[in-house]
């Protein structure tokens, strides 16, 4: 069965072409869904997975995600001089340990997979490891990668956390081919990255979420160039298979919005925004109010 699982990679490394003129100077990582930036959405859901250490792949320009991460001791002492208790608690609940996060450079952005393999020195050889995409902000109770974990735990092998997608979007993601389907746990028989319109194996994408066999770092050693010439880890989860190993895809519980795009970070707004105790019900006075305003101009 699975060994525990203590480490994470968060590639940050990518362009974030999407969501241009915001990050020509800060990294989109930073964005933030309400008041929290979306790396701590990613942190959060890790560490209540158990994760202990925290490995970003970073790039050129993605200065203001380390800066994130150091105490600011000047704000909480401020804040505790002035008695604001709960904003202080929120600030702390931000804070990591000493060494629990590492950096490493990615020095071109060849491709997730590229990212991944950046932080293989970081690993031990035999060590399982949980990847985490920032873009993707899921609501879920257990978060996904709870979810993930407590599944790998029985299964063993790699893991991917998957949805059904429509037909006419299946194209943007990588796709399970699948061997058994077990209700919430496939067996996957095959994974390709973006396929053509019309040769998906199936409807069951991959989103970013993933708990790997150490030996998918040695796969990655390959650097093998796939779809878009980028060097992709769906691939490097393929070979997996081809060579008798195991991987599962777990349909999660919860919802999960695509923040790399401009209407899904809207959608996560709404959504997150609405689940607030302190902003719920103006918010949704306002909204009703917009769409009733929309309606009446039809
Ligand atoms: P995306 O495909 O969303 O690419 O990468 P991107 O560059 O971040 O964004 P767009 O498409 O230009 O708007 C998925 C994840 O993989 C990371 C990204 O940071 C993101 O978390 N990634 C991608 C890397 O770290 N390095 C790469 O070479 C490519």
């Amino acid at each position: 069965m699975g060994r525990k699982v203590t480490k994470a990679i968060f590639p940050v490394a990518g362009l974030g072409t999407r969501f241009l003129p915001a990050t020509k100077s800060i990294p989109k990582e930073i964005l933030s869904l309400v008041d929290k930036p979306l790396i701590q959405y990613a942190i959060d859901e890790a560490r209540a997975a158990g994760i202990e250490e925290f490995i970003f792949v970073t790039s050129r320009g993605k200065g203001a995600l380390e800066d994130y991460f150091d105490h600011a001791h000047e704000l909480e002492s401020s804040l505790r001089k002035s008695g604001k208790d709960k904003l202080l608690e929120t600030l702390r609940a931000t804070n990591m340990d000493s060494g629990a996060i590492a950096y490493i450079r990615q020095h071109k952005a060849l491709g997730l997979g590229h990212a991944v393999w950046c932080a293989r020195r970081l690993l031990q050889e035999d060590e399982p490891f949980a990847v985490v995409l920032t873009d993707d902000v899921i609501q879920g109770e257990p978060p996904c990668l709870q979810q993930m974990i407590e599944a790998y735990e029985e299964t063993g092998g790699s893991m991917v956390a998957t949805m059904e997608v429509p037909t006419e979007k299946v194209s943007s993601y990588g796709v399970l081919d699948v061997a058994e389907d077990m209700g919430a746990i496939v067996r996957a028989k095959g994974m390709v990255e973006k396929p053509a319109a019309g040769t998906q194996p199936s409807n069951l994408a991959v989103i970013g979420r993933y708990i790997l066999a150490p030996t998918v770092m040695q796969n990655l050693n390959k650097l093998k160039q796939g779809a878009g010439g980028e060097i992709q880890l769906t691939d490097a989860i393929a070979d997996e298979i081809a060579e008798g190993r195991d991987v599962f895809g777990l349909r999660f519980r919860g919802q999960r919005f695509d923040c790399g795009s401009k209407a899904g970070f809207l959608q996560a707004t709404v959504a997150f925004g609405l689940e607030r105790d302190d902003l719920k019900d103006e918010f949704a006075e306002y909204l009703s109010d917009v769409m009733a305003m929309r309606r009446a101009a039809e």
